[in-house]
């Protein structure tokens, strides 16, 4: 038997200087070492029977630790093929990462940003009010007069009606009732805008939903003249449409302004036609709405407006339908 003269250390060298550099030279290792038949490991546990027995022991323990080293090399040659099988000529480690698909913001989202930036740059704070109404804040205090017409002029939601006609509980139709509840808290002067969710029982079109977005203005203080309101609506115009942004401003009938008026926006195909699209609402505050939230109107004099967040992002995207707004179809939204 070659091994008979069992020089351990000569069979710790062999185990430490074997390449393993390749499948073949691994699988020749292993043969060698752990074979089942004439593996080496084998043979020198076999071989402790013609070693003086008092050496048995210190024997069989070199043994064992030739073993573990030949395990440990083979082990550590095996995972490091491993990672490396497979790596042929079409994986490339050093390509950059795959980026996890992200989400955009949505045109809603944007443009009522870029709103709010034009209206902090003016100095106007940003207040909230709840989306459920009461019909005080929503239409008394706004001086819509108790069964008149002009609460026909928005389709209410009702969520549930009182016994009284003042005790109705409703989905808010503009944000408005933000107005009233700025000025029952803070006196002038006052510049604030209201941001929020709206709702209308409203026949559907390209540009009407049930629920849209609006931003309510108010400004409140000695001296607030009409003018003004024309100057920051002009301001704001150019800011959301450009410098050439056409703009109109029509006489209109608000209960809680006086005088009223709205404002359109030219909306110009390539071919040179095109058409108004109204983006807001606006006017002087009623006095009896100053005087609702007990603010004096022959000191005060005050200016608010109301505008279509939607609206605005249909214009400034050129976007046909309001709904596309409200689909949530990927395939719109991603190319914003
Ligand atoms: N609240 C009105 C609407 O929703 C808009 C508006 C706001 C008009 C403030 C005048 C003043 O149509």
């Amino acid at each position: 038997m070659p091994e008979s003269s069992f020089d351990l250390d000569a069979v710790r060298e062999e185990i430490i200087a074997t390449s393993l550099a390749t499948e073949e030279e691994i699988e020749a290792f292993r043969v060698r070492f752990l074979g089942r038949k004439a593996g080496l490991i084998r043979q020198l546990f076999a071989g402790v029977s013609s070693v003086a027995p008092e050496q048995r022991g210190a024997y069989g323990q070199s043994v064992n630790q030739l073993k573990n080293l030949v395990e440990e090399r083979l082990a550590e040659a095996q995972s490091r093929d491993g990672a490396t099988a497979g790596m042929g000529s079409d994986l490339d480690l050093t390509l950059p990462g795959r980026k996890p698909p992200m989400g955009s913001v949505h045109p809603i989202s944007q443009t009522l940003s870029a709103m709010k930036e034009v209206f902090r740059q003016f100095g106007f704070e940003i207040a909230e009010g709840p989306e459920l109404e009461d019909d005080w804040h929503n239409f008394t205090a706004l001086n819509f007069p108790p069964d008149h017409p002009a609460r026909d002029m928005q389709d209410t939601l009702f969520v549930r009606l009182g016994d009284e006609e003042k005790d109705a509980t409703l989905m808010r139709t503009h944000t408005s009732p933000g107005q009233i509840r700025v000025m029952e808290k803070q006196k002038p002067p006052i510049r604030v805008i209201v941001p929020g969710r709206v709702y209308r029982n409203e026949s559907l079109s390209y540009k009407s939903f049930c629920l849209f977005h609006q931003v309510e203005g108010l400004y409140v203080d000695e001296g607030v003249t009409f003018a003004e309101l024309k100057q920051l609506l002009h301001l704001f115009a150019k800011a959301m449409f450009g410098e050439d942004v056409r703009m109109r401003f029509r006489p209109s009938f608000f209960p809680f302004t006086e005088p009223s008026a709205e404002v359109d926006i030219w909306w110009a195909n390539p071919d040179g036609s095109g058409k108004w699209l109204e983006i807001l609402g606006c006017g002087m505050v009623d006095p009896n709405v100053l005087k609702a939230v007990d603010i004096d109107p022959e000191r005060y004099t005050g200016y608010a407006f109301g505008m279509g967040v939607e609206r605005i992002a249909l214009l400034r995207h050129n976007i046909e339908d309001i709904r596309l707004l409200y689909e949530n179809d990927i395939r719109f939204l991603e190319q914003f």
